[in-house]
């Protein structure tokens, strides 16, 4: 039925989506995202998505979510962003990032989407390399 249809949709997604609750904890990955971070969903549930990226929002992602809900004005939310994640082995990717607020039983849960940009990336330096 539809519970199971979705599960088998976010399971086979080709972009990463990983859901956190109100105050950055982590409550979902799917695998593409743990393929692209390098972590086992062990590893990351329950944990903060801090995490994953590197300085300087790794410092201040907590207080960009709360100015979010102190004001109500999103920088992502709606708009998407580029920007950098921190793999387990700390190498870091580009990727582009959308997040969906979604009221689920009574709480609050974000989604992030995650389009890895690392391939484009790569070919654009090679582009610049040689222009
Ligand atoms: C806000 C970075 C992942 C949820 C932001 C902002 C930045 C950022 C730069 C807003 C800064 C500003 O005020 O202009 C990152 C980075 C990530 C990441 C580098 C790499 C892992 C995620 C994920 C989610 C998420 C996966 C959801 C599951 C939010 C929320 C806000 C926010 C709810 C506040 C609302 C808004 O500004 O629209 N993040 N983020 N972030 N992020 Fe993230």
């Amino acid at each position: 039925e539809s519970v199971a249809l979705l599960k088998a949709i976010i399971d086979n997604a080709i972009d990463g989506i990983i859901t956190i609750d109100e105050r950055g904890i982590i409550e979902s990955i799917n695998p593409s995202a743990t393929k692209l971070f390098q972590y086992t969903p062990d590893e990351v549930i329950g944990k903060n998505i801090s995490m994953l990226m590197p300085p300087p929002d790794r410092d201040r992602h907590d207080e960009y979510i709360h100015r979010y809900q102190r004001t109500g004005v999103p920088h992502i939310i709606g708009i998407g962003r580029e920007v950098t994640g921190l793999r387990k082995d700390g190498t870091r990717f580009p990727f582009r990032l959308g997040v969906s607020e979604v009221q689920y039983s009574g709480r609050k849960i974000y989604t992030g989407f995650i389009h890895d940009l690392s391939r484009e990336k790569e070919a654009e330096a090679r582009l610049v390399e040689y222009a």
